[in-house]
């Protein structure tokens, strides 16, 4: 007696039925009802650069579509973002003077205090803002810290540095401030400071797990800063051969105190965002970064790959594997295409 409906394809072996998954896939509206990971204008935040002494936006000729603004233009930048519904925008500073000590970024008129105080003024509490904390962009030798008479990046007197940097941003209006520098005990340093400063409102992401990655290149074209003497961040910065250590900065954030924390680069990091979903319960983030950006950009423009499917996909995986929001330049373009 030949079966009516067949569970599997003809040529499955007797006793081993194969199920039949296409069966879920067949049409859009099928797709649509059972994604388990999607991605949607919420999960977005918009890096912005902030430049002082310039009369109009530069582009950044390796992140194409990206500028470093003008207060003015930020602000604009900042309502459209808005207007797509995007929640959230992360600020980098470019100040015209850096010093070994990187004393604009603390500075209360320094460029990001002065664009934070702007947005705050141009959209309530409709963004989410951020801040960037660190001082690569602010130090004439272009470290995260400051440097001991060998050149070496000096762990707990850069805290002290970092702690102006947070007050400053809170008092110039940040809801979150972003420590990067991957200095040991920065966001319990940070913390103690904002709560002491009145600022105990003010939340902590933390670029928990940062590689030592190639691709942040592009961001520091947009930031101007080159490391003295050809010089890298791989002694602060995690090495791409190690995992668990990932894990290992990522809970020792949480136990500091950090409200979210974040992981960076990307798509290079997604067996860490994938681990970190299953022990961490604070909000999970990832850095879709620069070099992820421009390589996109760059295949797209010489017509080899479709630019926006790609970044989708990419941005659909991080999703995927655990990530609850993306920090992105794609963030206005995505909008966009998701009708926002
Ligand atoms: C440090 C910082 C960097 C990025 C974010 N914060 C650069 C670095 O660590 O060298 C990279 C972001 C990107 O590449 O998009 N302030």
């Amino acid at each position: 007696m030949a079966a009516a409906i067949s569970s599997s394809p003809s040529h499955a072996a007797p006793g081993f039925p194969v199920r039949r998954l296409r069966r879920l896939r067949r049409t859009p509206a099928l797709r649509r009802l059972v994604a388990e990971a999607r991605l949607g204008v919420d999960d977005l935040i918009a890096p912005l650069f902030v430049r002082e002494g310039i009369d109009s936006p530069v582009p950044i000729a390796s992140m194409a579509g990206q500028s470093q603004h003008t207060v003015d233009s930020l602000v604009v930048e900042a309502k459209r973002l808005v207007s797509l519904g995007i929640p959230g925008v992360i600020l980098f500073g470019v100040p015209t003077r850096k010093d070994a000590e990187g004393t604009e970024a603390w500075d209360s008129d320094g460029i990001v205090q002065l664009a934070l105080r702007s947005l705050r003024n141009a959209v309530g509490d409709d963004l989410v803002l951020m801040a960037d904390l660190c001082l690569d962009e602010y130090t004439d030798h272009g470290h995260c810290g400051v440097l001991g008479p060998n050149g070496e990046v000096l762990n707990d007197p850069t805290l002290e540095f970092y702690q102006r940097i947070a007050l400053a941003q809170a008092g110039a209006g940040a809801d979150v401030v972003a420590p990067s520098g991957m200095m040991d005990g920065q966001v319990a340093a940070i913390r103690d400071a904002l709560d002491g400063g009145g600022a105990d409102q003010v939340a902590i992401l933390a670029y928990a797990s940062k590689y030592a990655s190639a691709l942040y290149g592009p961001f520091r074209d947009a930031v101007d800063v080159t490391i003295a003497g050809g010089g890298d961040r791989r002694a602060y910065q995690q090495d791409p051969h190690n995992g668990r250590e990932a894990l290992l900065e990522i809970a020792q954030d949480v136990a500091e105190g950090a409200d979210m924390i974040m992981v960076k680069p990307a798509m290079t990091s997604l067996d860490v965002l994938a681990a970190a979903r299953q022990s961490v319960r604070v909000p999970l983030a990832a850095f879709h970064v620069s070099g992820e950006y421009a390589m996109v950009k760059a295949a797209a423009a010489a017509g080899w790959i479709d630019g926006p499917a790609v970044a989708m996909e990419q941005l659909v995986a991080l999703k995927r594997a655990g990530a609850d929001f993306i920090l992105t330049y794609f963030a206005a373009e995505v909008a966009e295409a998701l009708g926002g």
